[in-house]
């Protein structure tokens, strides 16, 4: 009776997804509106990038439109481009998007305040190269959270406040932050974030959350900084996925920890990559590896025991959010369809992934048209 059931539902997890069901086979499921879907259970997110924000990907666009209600700028709302230079604003962009966030009544995110990663060198060292004195860096940091949440205030629900600032391990990661402040940034990160914009969410957000001394280590940093008078709403679970990691035991594990501990939580980059990762569980935008082809072994299509098995795969992390809803805020996937993932050359440039809730055509990953 169960292999009956496996079986079937095999069929029906490979069964194409279809707008217009009336045209195709009887095989054929309709695609659910999944804002509509999910909306006893969390938001449901997606990422711009410029194309999108500047309209150049009308597909895209109106995947964005119809079927989430939770938006992240991708890129464009990161230190870099926002104070490449410093005290010389760039809101432009990310303007574009928050303005899109708004006409398609989406809960906004910002993306990101603090990180090591994507922001100019001015926030670390002086014109000389040198490593800025503690009162300095303080100094910019403030000014640069506080003229960035105050020009969103009111547009902008949600801010990543700090990013990537745990190791694996658990110990904190010797970013320049760290190194120049010690853990004192995290606290003024927050101070300055919530002085800026008093009705804003702020999230504390880092990939890798399910490993278990990494998810202890944040729960214990994040109540220790409440209790010191820190707003901190959310832990933001990036959730850059492999096949194998997290299993749904660790990713269950974690998410009963932070109810545990009274943490609601945002999972805010989720992506599942179906071909080979050589470079082991991260998220590290620096991650590097070379193309092989037995690293890319679908750039000519997903093979049917793929699909099936990627499909099965979002299907059980997704039935996990869902268990879990009660404490789950928004669960956000990096990318809107495969084709924009970064996935696509990250760790390896050039590879043919399927990270996304949509195949490249725009066509919906079948585990959601049950
Ligand atoms: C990624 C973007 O998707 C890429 O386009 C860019 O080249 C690098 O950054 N963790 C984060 C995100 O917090 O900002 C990263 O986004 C992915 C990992």
């Amino acid at each position: 009776m169960k292999k009956i059931f496996s079986l079937l539902s095999a069929a029906m997890m490979l069964a194409a997804c279809s707008n217009n069901p009336k045209q195709d086979s009887k095989v054929t499921v309709t695609e659910p509106i999944l804002k509509e879907k999910f909306k006893n259970n969390f938001l449901i997110g997606t990422v711009l990038a410029a194309d999108q924000a500047f309209g150049r990907d009308s597909l895209t666009i109106n995947i964005a439109k119809k079927h989430f209600n939770a938006l992240t700028a991708e890129n464009c709302m990161k230190p870099e481009i926002i104070d490449k230079e410093k005290g010389k604003y760039d809101f432009s962009e990310g303007d574009l998007v928050v303005d899109f966030a708004k006409k398609n009544n989406m809960y906004m995110i910002g993306h990101v305040l603090i990180w090591h990663e994507q922001s100019p060198k001015w926030f670390w060292v002086d014109e000389q190269g040198n490593p800025l004195k503690p009162e300095v860096m303080k100094q910019n940091m403030k000014e640069f959270i506080t003229a960035t949440v105050e020009h969103y205030k009111g547009k902008v629900d949600a801010w990543d406040v700090v990013n990537e600032t745990f190791n694996d391990d658990g110990t904190l990661r010797e970013t320049p932050y760290y190194k120049i402040l010690g853990e004192e940034y995290l606290k003024l990160a927050f101070q300055y974030a919530h002085e800026a914009d008093p009705d804003a969410k702020l999230i504390f957000n880092d990939y890798n959350v399910s490993k278990p001394e990494k998810c202890d280590a944040i729960i214990k940093k994040i109540n220790e900084l409440k209790s010191q008078g820190c707003q901190i709403d959310y832990v933001g679970m990036q959730m850059h996925s492999t096949m194998t990691f997290p299993t749904i035991e660790q990713l269950e594990t974690s998410l009963k920890k932070f109810e545990d501990n009274g943490i609601k939580v945002q999972i805010t980059e989720f992506d599942l990559t179906a071909i080979p990762f050589p470079e082991g569980n991260t998220a590290d935008i620096t991650a590097k590896a070379d193309y092989k082809d037995t690293y890319d072994p679908y750039r000519n299509g997903l093979t049917d025991s793929a699909r099936n098995a990627l499909n099965n795969r979002f299907n059980d992390i997704f039935e996990c959010f869902v268990r879990h809803s009660a404490n789950i805020e928004r669960v956000t996937v990096w990318g809107i369809t495969d084709k924009g993932s970064w996935r696509q050359d990250w760790p390896i440039k050039g590879r043919t992934d399927f990270p996304t809730l949509f195949y490249s055509d725009g066509k919906m990953k079948e585990f959601l048209c049950k």
